[in-house]
Formats: C-alpha cells, sequence, structure tokens
C-alpha cells in the first residue's frame, strides 16, 4: 500500500501549539491522523515532530494541504477534530468543510473555548450537513501532549464513536488513590487508571462546564497572587522565601497545580548570559520586572455574567475578572498611587508575621472553597434551566488531573457528590462546612490584616463577605425592600404572613396606610 492510500483514523485542523500536541497524543495512542492547517509551515512541523519522535517506521502523521484532501485521507464516516480559535474561525472551518463534501454522518468535534450558546446554535445550524460535537480541553500544552482533562458534550451517538479515542489520550488518575499518573515522554501510553474524560451531556453543556472551570482558574489564580501580595508587600518577604512558604502549603490541602507553577514562577531567575538577560542589582527574580498588566480571552468574564444573568451569585470568581481589568489601568492606577491616602505603615513582631503567614494560608483555604462552590452551585443552576443531567461528581473527578485547576482538592469535592449527588452548595457539606468553621476565624485575622495594610484582596474578603451572606439568616434586604416600596410602590412580603402576599404603605399620603395588594393589582 503506498503512503497516499493510507486512511486515517483520525482528521484534525489548526496545528498550533495545542493542536499539534493533541496530533502527537493521539499518534502515541495508536491513532493515524491526517493532519491540515492553512499555514503549511504549521503542516510540515506535525509531520516533522512526527517523524522525531514515532519509534516505528509508519508515519503516523499525514499531512493534507486542503479541506478536500483531508477528507479524502480519512476513513468513514469521517472523525474531524478542531484546534482553531473560538469564535468566527469555528464557522470559517465548517463552511470549508461543508465546500469540500462532508457529509451528514461525519462528526466534527470542536475542541476550543467555545461560547457554549455558540456551540448550541452551530449544533443546529449544521445538522443536515454533519454531527457537531464539542470537547473542551484543558491542561495547556504539557496537558494537550501527555493528557489533558476533555469535557465533551453534544450528539449521545458521536460518543460513542469518540469514546474510546478520548479515553485513551485524556489524562488518567489512580482508580484507589484520585492522584495523577504521570505520563511525561513521547511514546509513553498509560492505559490503567481513570480517564479525566465523561460525556457531559447534550450540546453546549460541555462547554458550559469549561467556561465555568475557566471561571474558577481566574478565581484560585487571584487568591494565589492575593496571598503573594500579602506576604510580598505587607510583610516584605522575598520572592524565594514567598516560594518557600507557598512550597510547604503545597503539600497540604492546598496543594495544586497553580500553586506549584506559582513556586516555579517566583524561584526563577533569568540566565544571565547577555546584559539584557540579567535582572537588575536590586531584583530578587523575574516576577518583579513583569509588568502587573493581567490580560484575558473571555472565559472569566462568560462565567461572571452567566452568574449575573441567572441570578447565582458567583462574588470570587467576578472579583478575580474585575481584579485583572482594574490592573490594566496601568497609568491610572500609577496616577492615583501619588494622590489617593493609604494607611499608616503597620509595624509587626516576628510573632505577629508568623501568625499572619498561617492565617493568609486558612484565608487562601477558606476563599478556594467558596468559589468551588459559587462554580458548582453555577453549574447546578444552568443544568436545572436548560435540562442537563449534569454529575456533579463526575465533574470534579474530571478535573483531578490534566486540567489547569487539577489540585487534591478536587478529590474532596468529588467525594462531598459522592456522599450526596443533590448538594445544593458544597459549603453544606459536612466536611467543608467543617473546614470553613475551623479555618474562618484565621480568614477574617487575614482578611482584617491586609485591610489595614491597604493591600487589594478582592477574591479574599468578597469570598468571606459570600461567607457570611449565606450563613446569615436575617439579611438587610428587609430595609432594601422598604425603599423599593417608598420609592417605586414595587410591594413587600411580611415574614408574619403568608408567603406571597404583597404589601405596600402609601408613603407619600400623611396617613401612610400599609395595603395588601391583591393578586390583580398593579
Ligand atoms: C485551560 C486554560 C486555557 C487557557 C485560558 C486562559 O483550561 O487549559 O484555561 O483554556 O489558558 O483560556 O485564559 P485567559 O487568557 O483568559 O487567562
Amino acid at each position: 500500500m503506498t503512503q497516499k492510500s493510507v486512511l486515517c483514523d483520525v482528521g484534525f485542523i489548526g496545528l498550533g501549539v495545542m493542536g499539534k500536541n493533541l496530533v502527537l497524543n493521539l499518534a502515541d495512542n495508536g491513532y493515524s491522523i491526517a493532519a491540515f492547517d492553512l499555514d503549511i509551515q504549521k503542516v510540515n512541523d506535525a509531520i516533522k515532530q512526527d517523524k522525531l519522535e514515532n519509534q516505528s517506521d509508519t508515519p503516523r502523521v499525514h499531512g493534507c494541504f486542503s479541506y478536500t484532501e483531508l477528507l479524502s485521507r480519512l476513513k468513514t464516516p469521517h472523525l474531524i477534530v478542531l484546534s482553531v480559535p473560538a469564535g468566527s474561525p469555528v464557522d470559517q472551518v465548517c463552511e470549508s468543510l461543508i465546500g469540500a463534501g462532508i457529509q451528514p454522518d461525519d462528526i466534527v468535534i470542536d475542541t476550543g473555548n467555545s461560547l457554549w450558546v455558540d456551540t448550541v446554535a452551530r449544533e443546529k445550524k449544521y445538522k443536515s450537513n454533519f454531527i457537531l460535537f464539542s470537547s473542551a480541553v484543558s491542561g495547556g500544552e504539557v496537558g494537550a501532549r501527555f493528557g489533558p482533562s476533555l469535557m465533551p458534550s453534544g450528539s449521545p451517538y458521536a460518543w460513542t464513536r469518540i469514546k474510546p479515542i478520548w479515553e485513551a489520550i485524556a489524562a488518567k488518575v489512580d482508580a484507589e488513590t484520585g492522584k495523577p499518573l504521570e505520563r511525561t515522554q513521547p511514546g509513553q501510553v498509560i492505559e490503567a487508571g481513570e480517564p479525566c474524560t465523561a460525556y457531559i451531556g447534550p450540546a453546549g453543556a460541555g462547554h458550559y462546564v469549561k467556561m465555568v472551570h475557566n471561571g474558577i482558574e481566574y478565581a484560585d489564580m487571584q487568591i494565589i497572587c492575593e496571598a503573594y501580595h500579602v506576604l510580598r508587600s505587607g510583610l516584605g518577604l522575598t520572592p524565594d522565601e514567598i516560594a518557600d512558604i507557598f512550597e510547604q502549603w503545597n503539600t497540604g490541602p492546598l496543594d495544586s497545580y497553580l500553586m506549584e507553577i506559582t513556586v516555579e514562577v517566583l524561584r526563577y531567575k533569568p540566565t544571565c548570559h547577555k546584559s539584557s538577560d540579567c535582572l537588575p542589582e536590586n531584583k530578587e527574580a523575574l516576577v518583579d520586572l513583569i509588568l502587573d498588566k493581567a490580560g484575558q480571552k473571555g472565559t472569566g468574564l462568560w462565567t461572571a455574567m452567566s452568574s449575573l444573568e441567572v441570578g447565582c451569585p458567583a462574588p470570587t470568581i467576578t472579583q478575580a475578572v474585575y481584579a485583572r481589568s482594574i490592573s490594566s489601568f496601568k497609568n491610572l492606577r500609577v496616577e492615583a498611587f501619588s494622590k489617593l491616602a493609604g494607611p499608616e505603615v503597620v509595624s509587626m513582631t516576628e510573632d505577629e508575621k508568623s501568625e499572619l503567614i498561617s492565617q493568609l494560608h486558612d484565608a487562601m483555604y477558606c476563599a478556594k472553597i467558596c468559589a468551588y462552590a459559587q462554580g458548582f452551585q453555577l453549574m447546578k443552576h444552568a443544568a436545572k434551566e436548560h435540562g442537563w443531567q449534569l454529575n456533579f461528581a463526575s465533574v470534579a473527578k474530571i478535573w483531578r488531573a490534566g486540567c489547569i485547576i487539577r489540585a487534591v482538592f478536587l478529590q474532596f469535592i468529588t467525594d462531598a457528590f459522592q456522599r450526596d449527588e443533590n448538594l445544593e452548595n458544597l459549603m453544606l457539606d459536612d466536611f467543608f462546612a467543617k473546614q470553613l468553621s475551623e479555618h474562618q476565624h484565621n480568614w477574617r485575622k487575614a482578611v482584617a490584616q491586609a485591610t489595614l495594610f491597604g493591600i487589594p484582596i478582592g477574591a479574599l474578603s468578597s469570598s468571606l463577605s459570600y461567607y457570611d451572606s449565606m450563613r446569615t439568616e436575617v439579611l438587610p434586604a428587609n430595609l432594601l425592600q422598604a425603599q423599593r416600596d417608598f420609592f417605586g410602590a414595587h410591594t413587600f412580603e411580611r415574614l408574619d404572613k403568608a408567603a406571597g402576599k404583597k404589601y405596600h404603605v402609601e408613603w407619600s399620603t400623611k396617613e401612610r396606610n400599609m395595603i395588601e395588594i391583591s393578586s390583580g393589582h398593579k
């Protein structure tokens, strides 16, 4: 058989860093791939990389130079994976595939961070042309290469075809311990363990879950950054000293990939070969030289917007998005620095400093619990609204390895949803309620001290307000309802009367009589 006549298992479109690594991951797991990118250089790079890594004589990656060639090189019905930027590029590829003759029983899997409503619309739009399936990928470039977390959703029929492939390439965890099974070398395959992929639900559900994953990722990162800020600016610790503290914390309940990479970042000093690489004398580490303006591609914002739209609070996630926005106002902040007063300098004894360090640990832990509680409650809310049967223990399970928020903590969440699949909010699980109650005192102290330092800790403090709001039996919304009734006759309910009965005070009259509003009354 000539090389040209080989029919491949999977077609792949989009050979950027993520795409190329997913292709090599598929190849390691025994799948042959017809690979295409509009940039010919990327096709050639993927072929070259496969040659370097391939341990057999048979090429695993076959380069294609048009959509038509791609379809002609695939087994039927075609299975095509897209790794292209979210938004219009997905539609451009879909239209090109239609032009090239894709068939109704062919499957196209969108692995990008598409907005979930776009995915729902696309599934309908392309129904008569092909089956659009989606499976967001988390784990960055290393995850894509050696095992990502995959969140598939769409046609159940398509899933039966995709499942064995997805289970092969996904990250794996030890079924007993819930710990990741590391795969780090090209050619290495892990067949044992539980794969970090599971069918999420109908079209859109997987992208919604990935969107919330990213919202939690924003919160997790911001919580770490705020603790770093307090340690760096409040206590004046060096990046190396903070790395030592975080390294130690990374052996307890805060053990996570994001903590691990933070330690590496804080320790990093570029090798000083040429003067442009050297750190100035007064700088400890590269982190001190990185411009403090955060970027964002939009998934955190989408999570915050969804939470506001459906009225299911996610303040820690939303604060994390705001923190990135505020950081981008660098010039304005520099101007405000010289104009707006801060607190008096607080001096602390060594003992007080050590206490604050432990308090910060507990504040991070509690804020993290709140961020996940918000994310999972939001998914629950969306599931109810859209009729998705989300399995939250399974979502937590597939986030235990491969993805950016992978952490020991995800096993605690898996356990909580296995104890009670209908759990309304994670904070109400006995384990998490106990953790919050044991650590809340330190959390409050850390928030108070950071506030006295004048250090912004939006994620740590808004989580605390979230916690306090959720455990407050009577909120001041009674007064708020009265205010609304005063200026807009918006009515209120009463604690001492039957639920649903509405009342209004005629505030503008001298008598200010209270009247019961009958149901038809406007
Ligand atoms: C992942 C990441 C990935 C990407 C984010 C970054 O799960 O692998 O979340 O999807 O790195 O989109 O998002 P920002 O650019 O918005 O930080």
